[in-house]
């Protein structure tokens, strides 16, 4: 069997959708949609898609496409998403999840009662460090891991100013919920710690607002009517059950002296860890030494370049989604508790 597929939103990232798409034995990309005559004509044609579609109501009720990517404004991923499912499509969705926790929800309960395969696409699972670091972690080399640090700090990456991406109503949030995510996302994974007891976060406009920061990032076009009004700069501590506890930094925008730096480090009772690059801290065979190793010959469990294969074996019954629903649950439910505690001043409990 042939997957046909449909890829809807043909802005910035489309074409990493349809390149590992095109690339994939198994499927064929036949339709695209976006409200951008330019830019949905622009991937039909590098793509050799059948049909371009202004609505995606359009796509989404075309009987010859069977699973959507879905790459739009994240007001849109859920409602989207639901739609799409309930039209009996499987479905790749950009992340983040969705606006809220219970969004998030209703689109999981959606894939489940159709019978679907639905994917949060976390691309950053699929580095080999991730999964190499993952893998030391799981059998054991770090011992217990106590803490775990995350951050990703960009200088000047806010996204371009007057799109959808910066504004709340449309986006949801800012750099917590665009970049942040990865980050929280790939801490839980590797560590595999999905049980977390409560967050306490606080969030910050310091430059968007004032119009300083704008990187490259998005294709959408600009509407002077869309304000600036979500974090630029954005912290969150998460306790987890088993007593582990997560500190989460994240910026587009921030005095420093790099443009971007991020990395995951991990701190366990047998040693440390580093993520970019991939390094590991632990006293040496002898009293007195420490070393610093980079591990190698590390198994990777799996064999894929990119999420949408995986995404579309799982369609084709060869395998599982590597992010499962339960696990997205999970990230959104830790994003929701930062912005709650923001807001309260308090710490919020997560059930
Ligand atoms: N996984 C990653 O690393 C990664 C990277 C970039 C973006 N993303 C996510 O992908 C999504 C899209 O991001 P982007 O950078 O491509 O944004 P973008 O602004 O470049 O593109 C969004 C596209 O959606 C189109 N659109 C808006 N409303 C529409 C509608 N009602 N119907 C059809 N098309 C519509 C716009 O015209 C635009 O072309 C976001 O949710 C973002 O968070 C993920």
């Amino acid at each position: 069997m042939t997957v046909r597929v449909g890829m809807i939103g043909a802005g910035a990232i489309a074409d990493d959708h349809c390149t590992s798409v095109s690339k994939y034995p198994g499927a064929e990309l036949v339709a695209v949609s976006d409200i951008s005559r330019q830019r949905r004509e622009t991937v039909r044609q590098k793509y050799n898609m059948a049909r371009a579609y202004e609505k995606w109501q359009d796509l989404v009720a075309d009987p010859g496409v069977d699973a959507v990517m879905i790459a739009l404004p994240n007001a849109l991923h859920a409602p989207v998403s639901v739609a799409a499912l309930k039209a009996g499509k499987h479905v790749l969705l950009e992340k983040p999840f969705a606006l809220n926790y219970g969004e998030a929800k209703r689109v999981a309960d959606t894939a489940r009662k159709m019978r679907k395969v639905f994917m949060l696409g976390m691309n950053l699972r699929f580095w080999p460090e991730v999964q190499s670091l993952r893998t030391i972690v799981q059998r054991g080399d770090l011992g217990d891991v106590y803490h775990a640090k995350a951050y990703w700090y960009r200088r000047t990456g806010s996204p371009k100013m007057g799109t959808w991406f910066v504004n709340k109503k449309l986006a949801g949030g800012g750099c917590m919920l665009d970049i942040g995510v990865h980050f929280l996302d790939l801490a839980l994974y590797i560590t595999d710690n999905w049980k977390p007891a409560c967050v306490s976060g606080q969030v910050y406009t310091k430059f968007g607002n004032r119009g300083i920061g704008e990187g490259c990032w998005g294709k959408s076009d600009r509407d002077p009517k869309l304000k600036f009004d979500v974090d630029d700069f954005a912290t969150g501590l998460v306790k987890f059950q088993n007593g582990m506890t997560l500190e989460l930094n994240v910026s587009w925008v921030l005095h420093q002296e790099q443009e971007n730096r991020n990395n995951i480090q991990l701190y366990g009772t047998e040693a440390g860890a580093d993520l970019i690059p991939m390094k590991v801290f632990r006293s040496g065979k002898n009293a007195g030494e420490y070393e610093v190793v980079k591990p190698e010959n590390v198994r990777i469990p799996h064999r894929y370049e990119n999420r949408q294969a995986n995404w579309l074996d799982a369609i084709l019954g060869k395998d599982k989604p590597i992010c499962t629903v339960a696990q997205a649950l999970v990230v959104q439910k830790i994003l929701d508790g930062i912005y709650q505690s923001s807001a309260s001043g308090k710490e919020v409990r997560i059930r």
